[in-house]
């Protein structure tokens, strides 16, 4: 952990505190860095399974209702040393460039750290 992404983890893992997962009691935590502040989400869940959200998208979503549409840096927290989906992948690649750091974390502390080519080599774009 070093200077840029210690606020990142603090950030993502204070919204993995309030996400609703009561049925995959699986928690998540994003924090975006861009435009000079930190966007953080948590994922959503629903009891009509898909309208739930996940937390990444949650983040993107506070970012660009706020007016921000570039992602400087991108840090994500859930237990296990899960990857993010394949969908959130390609939504952080919407407002990314191939070589924008994404860390993976557990709560504990990052496990995988690289930039989002490592991840998603051949996003879709139009
Ligand atoms: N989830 C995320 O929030 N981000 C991901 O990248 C993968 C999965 C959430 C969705 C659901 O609420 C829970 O994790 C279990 O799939």
């Amino acid at each position: 952990m070093n200077d840029s992404t210690r606020p990142l983890f603090t950030a993502a893992c204070a919204a993995r505190a309030n996400a609703h997962a009561p049925y995959s009691d699986f928690r998540v935590g994003a924090a975006i860095a861009a435009g000079g502040k930190i966007y953080r989400g948590c994922n959503v869940e629903n009891a009509a399974y898909p309208q739930g959200l996940c937390a990444e998208a949650a983040a993107i979503a506070a970012m660009v209702g706020d007016g921000v549409k570039r992602i400087d840096q991108v840090m994500i927290v859930a237990e296990g040393e899960a990857l993010p989906c394949g969908g959130c992948l390609q939504k952080i690649a919407e407002f990314a460039a191939a070589d924008t750091p994404l860390t993976v974390a557990t709560p504990a502390g990052e496990f995988n750290r690289g930039i989002l080519r490592d991840y998603l080599p051949r996003p879709f774009a139009l």
